[in-house]
């Protein structure tokens, strides 16, 4: 059965929108800063900016040259932390790569980092805090596999993939205690040994690799849960475009074998995209109830 992202996610928006259609004096904001005209970056800040127009969130787009000097960087976010009409801060990334990710993301403010690179953010999330930032892409699949009705609790989840933006605050989550949590995790990585030996012990393979088709039929136990974050373009002369996007597991040979399955694209994206929104959101609100204490 597919779990279908982009519905779930449509669901998340309009409960956004719906939340934001009365009873408030203005708009909340996101500011997303892009550092260059990486080709996937620029897709991925219209869609968000997009999103954003779409739920009633005002944003802003920073767009900045490839060549900033980290210092001038760090100065527009502190302009950013600085201004009031701004709720959430997101620095788009991969980064050019004289800049240090660690180093830009610390100087966001904590409270606007509705993007949940922070390491405060993290640090909260790892020691158990659920009411923190969490990175948008694993709390979307959190999200996803709750209003699926698929329970996680005590049951193995194989992350493959320990990127800071996915397989660790994924593994975070799902070690969590609370509802949607609960799960006895394994993170797998390039240097793991018999990963297809444990991929076959999992009941949900999250697979976060950035390689296609990665995760075969042959790795999957029947009945698993699988979910695919990989983004992968690959040569396709079939398609006008010359490529197709496929993700990291070989979805026509697993879909039936698994009990779920994320499509790509369709699936664990929009969901990434809806809790942005979401983060967003629950930062307005926040920022509006200490105001209003003030
Ligand atoms: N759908 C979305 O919204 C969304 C959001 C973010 C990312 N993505 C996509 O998700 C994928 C992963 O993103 P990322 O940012 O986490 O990537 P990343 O930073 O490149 O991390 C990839 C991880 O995969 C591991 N890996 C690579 N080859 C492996 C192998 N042969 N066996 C086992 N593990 C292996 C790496 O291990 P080492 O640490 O040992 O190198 C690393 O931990 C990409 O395709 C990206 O485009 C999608």
């Amino acid at each position: 059965m597919i779990l279908d992202g982009k519905q779930i996610a449509g669901e998340i928006q309009q409960e956004i929108k719906q939340a934001l259609s009365s009873g408030h004096t203005r708009m909340p904001c996101l500011a997303v800063v892009l550092v260059g005209e990486n080709p996937p970056s620029v897709i991925y800040v219209n869609r968000k900016t997009k999103a954003c127009a779409e739920v009633g969130i005002k944003s802003i787009k920073k767009e900045l040259p490839a060549n900033i000097a980290e210092k001038a960087l760090i100065e527009e976010i502190e302009q950013l932390n600085n201004d009031p009409a701004v709720d959430g801060i997101l620095v788009q990334l991969p980064l050019p790569h004289h800049l240090n990710p660690m180093n830009v993301i610390q100087h966001i403010n904590a409270e606007k980092d509705v993007d949940g690179q922070h390491p405060e953010n993290l640090g909260k999330l790892f020691m158990g805090d659920t009411d923190t930032f969490a990175p948008c892409t694993p709390l979307g699949i959190k999200v996803m596999l709750e209003r699926s009705n698929i329970d996680v609790s005590g049951q193995h989840v194989l992350v493959i993939g320990r990127s800071n933006l996915v397989g660790k605050p994924m593994a975070a989550l799902l070690m969590q205690t609370g509802p949607g949590a609960n799960a006895t995790v394994t993170v797998a990585h390039s240097r793991t040994k018999n990963l297809k030996e444990i991929a076959m012990t999992a009941d949900v393979i999250i697979a976060a690799i950035g390689q296609p088709k990665f995760v075969t039929a042959d790795m999957v136990k029947p009945g698993a849960v699988i979910v695919d974050v990989g983004i992968n373009k690959i040569d396709d002369s079939t398609k006008g475009t010359g490529y197709q996007i496929v993700g990291d597991v070989d979805f026509d040979a697993v879909k039936d074998k698994c009990s779920y399955i994320t499509p790509v694209p369709g699936g664990v994206g929009p969901m990434t995209i809806a809790m942005l929104l979401s983060n967003t959101y629950k930062s307005f609100l926040r920022r509006q109830a200490i105001k209003s204490q003030t």
